[in-house]
C-alpha cells in the first residue's frame, strides 16, 4: 500500500534552517542576530498568510482571559534545542496595549505576518535597589508592518500596541512562553512584578 508523504512546507523548511543555525552556532547572541532573514522568509512565504485565516483569535479577540494571562499560539517547539515558534492573532477592535514586559532569559523575534502596529522600547533608570520597583522610560517609539522582525534580547523592556487594525504575528523564542519569569512594568506607578508569560494554545499551522 503507498504511504501517504506529506509535502514540506513553509514551517518544515524554517525549523530545518533554525535548527542548522543551532547546530552551527553556539554562541546564541551571535545566533540571534542572524536569524531575523530566516523569519523573514516565513513571514513572506503566502502559505503562512493563507494558513492564518485559520488560526483562532489569542484570547478570544480579546486582551487577555479572565485569570489576567494572555495567551500564544504555539506551532512547534523544539524537542532538541528547546526554541518554540509561537504567534498571537488580535482583532481589529482590540484596542489594548498588551502592558509592558520583558521575556526574563528568553531571546525572541517578533515578526509581523499581517497588519500594523506600534513597538515600543524602554529603559530602566533606577538602581534596582527598591523591591517590587522599576522605574522606566520610554527610548523607542516604532511603527511596525507585515515583514517588519523586532529582535528582542533577553530582559530587554518592550511592548507592541495595536493601532485599530487586525494583527498577526509569529513570534520566535529560545524558549517557549511560561519557561522563564518575565516581568511587568507600569511606567505610572513604578510597579514591578514577576509574571508567567503567555499560556500557550496549541495550533496546527496548516490544519483546517
Ligand atoms: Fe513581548
Amino acid at each position: 500500500m503507498a504511504r501517504e508523504v506529506k509535502p514540506e512546507t513553509a514551517l518544515d523548511r524554517f525549523v530545518a534552517t533554525i535548527r542548522d543555525w543551532y547546530a552551527e552556532e553556539p554562541d546564541p547572541e551571535k545566533r540571534w542576530e542572524c536569524l531575523t532573514p530566516v523569519m523573514q522568509e516565513l513571514l513572506a512565504d503566502p502559505s503562512v498568510l493563507e494558513a492564518s485565516k485559520n488560526w483562532p483569535l489569542t484570547n478570544g479577540g480579546g486582551p487577555r482571559n479572565p485569570d489576567g494571562r494572555v495567551e500564544n499560539l504555539l506551532f512547534y517547539q523544539d524537542p532538541d534545542y528547546g526554541f518554540a515558534l509561537q504567534g498571537v492573532k488580535k482583532a481589529a477592535d482590540r484596542s489594548d496595549r498588551r502592558g509592558i514586559h520583558d521575556h526574563g532569559r528568553i531571546y525572541t523575534l517578533y515578526g509581523l505576518l499581517d497588519g500594523h502596529e506600534k513597538v515600543e522600547r524602554f529603559e530602566r533608570i533606577d538602581d534596582g535597589s527598591k523591591e517590587d520597583y522599576a522605574a522606566i522610560r520610554q527610548t523607542v517609539e516604532m511603527a511596525v508592518g507585515p515583514g517588519d522582525v523586532d529582535v528582542v534580547k533577553p530582559y530587554e523592556i518592550h511592548t507592541e500596541v495595536t493601532v485599530g487594525e487586525a494583527a498577526v504575528a509569529l513570534i520566535l523564542r529560545s524558549e517557549p512562553s511560561g519557561s522563564s519569569t518575565q516581568h511587568r512594568y507600569n511606567m505610572e506607578t513604578g510597579e514591578y512584578q514577576a509574571s508567567q508569560g503567555p499560556r500557550l494554545v496549541p495550533v496546527d499551522m496548516f490544519g483546517k
